[in-house]
């Protein structure tokens, strides 16, 4: 199964009442796995979490810990980005230069990098410790 293909049958599960968006994620990790995920929406708003949170949640179950790349997929006018958000979270186990793809139902619409999608990203060694 491709990153996209993961990324669209996750999105099949997407539990979006509230927006109708729904929205698939999928992660390919260092290690060669994949691992997918959907948005969850909340009847309380603020409370739902978003396909790339799902996405890297089941990584990290997995014991992954390095994301090699992660693909987005909605039906939209236009690529969706990850949230600013999801951007913190992908930025936690990737690098500067992983690859995040777009795309759309019909397959990729357009390739970015983490790094690009968050520059001056809060990281590690803000936190002034030794080992940062
Ligand atoms: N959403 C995601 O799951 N990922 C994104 O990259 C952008 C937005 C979700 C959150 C919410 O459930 C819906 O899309 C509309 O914002």
């Amino acid at each position: 199964m491709s990153l996209f293909e993961l990324a669209l049958a996750s999105r099949a599960n997407a539990y979006a009442p509230y927006s109708g968006f729904r929205v698939g994620a999928a992660i390919r990790c260092a290690d060669g796995t994949l691992h997918g995920g959907c948005n969850v929406e909340n009847v309380a708003y603020p409370e739902g979490t978003c396909a790339e949170a799902g996405a890297i949640a089941a990584m990290v179950l997995a014991g992954g810990r390095e994301i090699a790349e992660v693909l987005v997929v909605a039906d939209g006018p236009e690529p969706v980005t990850p949230c600013g958000g999801c951007r913190q979270k992908l930025a936690e186990f990737a690098s500067a230069g992983t690859p995040v793809i777009l795309a759309d139902l019909a397959g990729e619409r357009a390739r970015t990098t983490v790094g690009a999608l968050l520059p001056g990203a809060f990281a590690l060694s803000h936190l002034g410790r030794a080992d940062g």
